[in-house]
């Protein structure tokens, strides 16, 4: 990658997404040769650590979760250093500062990763602010915000007038992780590079929508935090949303950042808000068996560790159409997959066996773990009248492209700060609109409203009324993106 010569400075550089995630992932660009011929990466925390003992550390990580190779990390590891120190301490952005302009050219451009606890964004922008380190006209400055961003519609508004006060807009990256995810971002490839879909990917000939997000384990080391967010915080408001509008939205005329943004800010502002009578029966809460034993939790809590949604998008194409939603810890298995559930064919020249009902097409989106795509349709049976069978045409990337083709969502997303391409990161107005939908439905659990908070097995898939959520569209869960025979 040719370009400006970035230094790329994380705050929060002793913690483990930059050990598990942010270095292996630039160490990958590294080697695939995407990085700029000159970069630096800084460092900085609270932890002592001299340049080399950071390098060590973060060497660990790279053998972890990269495929290392020494005489790489050696020339990238030439590149790394650590400066030790307090964000809030007096002048310890400026001795940072001080050490960066040291290392780098005098044009070059700056990528400042928050990857800190939410409650220090706030102070860390403000502390940029005052150290002249956020705007500067000769070269870029960025600033990646890890999620949460905020833990309601107030405080994230506050942090976006907070980061708007030293900060562009333009100059703000929200991760949701998401939509670094090749999958994720094969839902547009899918339905906008290919004519057949989009002519019937609206009210007309699809049924419902479903999307799941099930994760197999529990909160783990991770309770304390979680207790004080459930799932709807974790998971709905960022991921759920972002897989909802990028299956909902309309086509847009480019795949420039703000062009893909207003269609997806169009989709959250047609929600139908959950009002408090349709909140029973448009979703289910959950908690699984053992969390208020786990260490961390408040063994009387009522947190949701399950969540299912049945929203309505109240626009021309998606009107009277349900999406269902639904997401939780410590569930049979890890699986992320969207069901686009077309509706029957209107009148059947077959005839069925008595015990069968009539099947529909359905197009699985398998975003994880076995990344492709399922398209379900009805066959004839061989050697008989006119039997019927449901059969599965499948694409698997692993076996298209190799078991190893699909790279970390992080590889990506840096990439794209680095290069300036905002497209697959969050926006201001788009965090608010998913908070102000999110915020009514915790808000309503807390009212008389509230569908039960039902305890479920660990190792099931969620609450006993999760299981006929689907009745009123006479459907079920479906698992598209199982291997079928
Ligand atoms: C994170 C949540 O954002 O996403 C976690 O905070 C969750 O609770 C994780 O486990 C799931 O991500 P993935 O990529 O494993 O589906």
């Amino acid at each position: 990658m040719k370009g400006p010569s970035p230094s790329i400075v994380i705050f929060g550089a002793s913690g483990d997404l930059t050990w598990r995630k942010l270095v292996p992932a630039l160490y990958n660009l590294y080697v695939k040769e995407r990085l700029p011929q000159e970069f630096r990466i800084v460092g900085h925390a609270r932890t002592e650590y001299t340049h080399e003992q950071f390098r060590e550390h973060l060497h660990e990580g790279v053998e972890k979760f990269a495929e290392i190779d020494s005489g790489s990390w050696e020339q990238f590891a030439k590149n790394i250093y650590y400066v030790q120190g307090r964000y809030d301490e007096p002048g310890a952005l400026q001795k940072l500062n001080d050490f960066v302009k040291e290392k780098e050219p005098a044009n070059a451009s700056r990528l400042y990763y928050l990857a800190v606890p939410p409650t220090v964004f706030a102070p860390i922008v403000n502390s940029l602010g005052k150290a002249h380190m956020a705007r500067d006209n000769d070269r870029w400055c960025r600033v990646v915000f890890e999620k949460p961003f905020g833990h309601d519609l107030e405080s994230a508004r506050e942090l976006n007038a907070i980061a708007h006060n030293v900060l562009d807009e333009s100059q703000i990256y929200r991760i949701d992780h998401y939509l670094g995810k090749e999958t994720v971002q094969n839902i547009l490839v899918f339905r906008f590079a290919n004519a057949i879909f989009e002519p019937v990917w609206n009210r007309n000939y699809i049924d419902h929508i479903q999307i799941t997000a099930a994760e197999s384990v529990d909160v783990g080391h991770r309770a304390h935090f979680y207790d004080e967010v459930g799932v709807l915080r974790d998971m709905f408001q960022n991921h759920l949303m972002q897989l909802l509008t990028l299956v909902s939205m309309e086509p847009p005329a480019s795949f420039n950042a703000d062009a893909l943004r207003n269609e997806k800010v169009k989709v959250l502002a047609s929600l139908r808000p959950m009002s408090p009578t349709t909140l029973a029966d448009h979703s289910v809460r959950g908690q699984y068996e053992g969390y208020l034993k786990t260490d961390g939790v408040d063994p009387q809590s009522t947190t949701a560790t399950f969540a299912a949604l049945n929203l309505f998008i109240d626009n021309w194409r998606w009107q009277g159409v349900p999406f269902y939603l639904r997401s939780g810890k410590n569930l049979a298995e890890k699986t992320t997959d969207i069901v686009i559930h077309f509706k029957c064919p209107p009148h059947l020249l077959f005839d069925l066996d008595s015990d069968k009902e009539m099947s529909a097409n359905y197009i699985s989106l398998c975003i994880q773990p076995d990344e492709g795509i399922h398209l379900r349709f009805e066959t004839k049976v061989p050697d008989t009248d006119s039997r019927m069978q449901s059969v599965d045409m499948e694409f698997h990337y692993s076996e298209e492209f190799g078991p190893m083709a699909l790279p970390d969502a992080y590889e990506r997303l840096l990439l794209d700060v680095l290069q300036g391409d905002a497209a697959l990161f969050t926006r201001a107005d788009e965090i608010e609109l998913s908070w102000k939908l999110i915020d009514a439905i915790i808000e309503g659990w807390q009212t008389e409203y509230a569908p039960p908070l039902e305890t479920y097995a660990p190792g099931s898939w969620g609450p006993q009324r999760a299981y006929n959520f689907l009745d009123n569209v006479g459907a079920h869960w479906i698992m598209g993106c199982e291997e079928h025979d």
